[in-house]
């Protein structure tokens, strides 16, 4: 073959034999099967023109084997026979050894600001598959909107996952008077049932996608609050869902209320999803009310702990607790670092100037989702992209990305479990639009994670224009290249 019939795999693991066809139904000539002389992400898939294998050293690497073949037949010429009525497929004899370089290769999806619908985010999962990205990290509750059904906490959904109106137009801060937001003329909101998330895992693993559920505690927590005052610092105050952008000052109170209701979620969160990991957030919260609040002052010294941020810390841990009892792993933004946290945690940096560097460095295991280069949120390029948050990540930028620190010692790399996109929602509305961002970033992020050689932006290029047209075919919006 002269050209790699895959954006992912590396280009010399693809080894093919000109000129020999198979026509089959190749689903059912595939003959899968686990096979432990593979490295544990590797996989081998032969096509000879009497059969098809899949063999590979792990279940994941298995999902990725089976996405590959998939984007194959996708490509394929394609006939139907007409006695039989099956779809008869034309493809190359080959042969593609290929595993990843990282090992969780993520996008994550915020469901919060703007609800996006489940048939929506299936497509998203079936996207990711495409690319062999395997782990969809879904930002389910902030300051907007609370998306997921909690049983015992009905106002979480009947309350917290609706918005009144949402502000247009670019958030310039805190400071900006209120008078000068300008606001849409109808609410916002919708929540997914416990069910339908269990449905959605169900549908994810199968295409090889482990859904990694965030829960982001104790900042970004206003519309929790808004549905339960007790939760909050100032349980006589009745807040609103937000309906700006930017960071809320409203965070979780210190008394037994919250702490019984992190608890609650959790145990619940670990009980839908059944991968290995559980995202606790921590991103971004103002320690303002804990400063001014004589209750969680008390607890600081109950506690025997002298700086506010700690309080944190304690939220922190006792999330810790409750998901090992589930056997689920805490992962968290890089926030968590400024307190106590568990020497296993996961670590998702995100803040270009505390770097992952800084986190390896204090020995945890960390995920690249540098704001610089995967905030899929920011603007494509120049004058004519549609409103964004700010900022502006081109497809150049994400392609050419080194998540690892050049200076970062061997021993450290290792800690670098992956790298991951990130779809913030505030400027994303629509389920177009979502793509549009998505796409193409998301294929440059994928030759990231599995490490393809970076040959050249012209290169990468050249393979991603007839990609584009496989994401034509699938119905996938896509930024134009420019
Ligand atoms: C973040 O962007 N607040 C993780």
């Amino acid at each position: 073959m002269s050209d790699p019939v895959s954006i992912v795999p590396r280009p010399q693991s693809v080894i093919g034999h000109d000129g020999e066809w198979l026509g089959t139904k190749p689903w059912e000539t595939l003959r899968a099967r686990l096979d432990d002389s593979l490295g544990a992400n590797e996989y081998l898939l032969s096509v000879t023109s009497s059969t098809i294998t899949l063999r590979a050293g792990s279940e994941s690497a298995l999902a990725d084997g089976k996405n590959t073949f998939a984007q194959i037949i996708d490509g394929a010429e394609a006939g139907v026979e007409k006695e039989s009525g099956l779809t008869r497929y034309r493809i190359p004899c080959l042969e593609i050894r290929d595993q990843p370089k990282y090992a969780w290769r993520g996008l994550m999806i915020d469901v919060a600001r703007h609800f996006v619908p489940l048939d929506q985010l299936k497509k998203m999962a079936s996207a990711m598959a495409l690319h062999r990205l395997n782990v969809l990290h879904l930002h389910l509750t902030d300051d907007q909107g609370w998306r997921i059904e909690i049983d015992g906490y009905p106002r979480l959904t009947e309350v917290g996952a609706w918005r009144e109106q949402t502000m247009t137009g670019r958030y310039l801060g805190e400071e900006t008077p209120e008078g000068e937001i300008s606001y849409t003329s109808h609410g916002h909101g919708g929540f997914y049932t416990q069910d339908e998330l269990r449905e959605f895992v169900s549908y994810a693993a199968e295409l090889g996608i482990t859904v990694v559920p965030e829960i982001d505690l104790p900042g970004h927590m206003q519309a929790a609050i808004a549905a339960y005052p007790s939760l909050g610092n100032n349980p006589d105050t009745q807040l609103k869902v937000r309906e700006t952008w930017g960071i809320s000052k409203h965070v979780l109170g210190t008394g037994d209320a919250a702490f019984n209701f992190v608890r609650d979620v959790l145990e619940q969160v670990c009980d839908i999803f059944p991968g290995p990991y559980v995202h606790i957030g921590g991103d971004e919260c103002p320690t303002d009310e804990w400063e001014a609040s004589p209750e969680a002052q008390r607890r600081l010294r109950e506690w025997g702990l002298e700086r506010t941020r700690e309080i944190q810390g304690r939220f922190t841990q006792h999330a810790a607790d409750v998901l090992r009892k589930y056997g689920k792993r805490l992962v968290g933004w890089d926030e968590l670092l400024e307190a106590h946290l568990p020497d296993d945690a996961l670590i998702v940096t995100w803040r270009p100037d505390h770097s992952v560097a800084e986190a390896t460095a204090r020995r945890f295991q960390s995920i690249v989702a540098d704001s610089n280069r995967l905030y899929f949120d920011h603007a494509q390029g120049g004058r004519r992209e549609p409103l964004s948050i700010g900022g502006k990540t081109t497809l150049k930028d994400v392609y050419t990305y080194d998540p690892v620190p050049a200076e970062l010692p061997a021993e450290e790399r290792a800690l670098i479990l992956g790298v991951q996109g990130q779809l913030w929602s505030e400027y994303i509305t629509t389920s177009e639009q979502l793509e549009y961002m998505a796409f193409p970033r998301v294929c440059a992020l994928a030759e990231i994670a599995w490490g393809s050689p970076r040959v050249s932006y012209r290169e990468f290029l050249r393979r991603l224009r007839p990609h584009l047209q496989r994401l034509e075919r699938r119905g996938i919006n896509y930024r134009p290249l420019s």
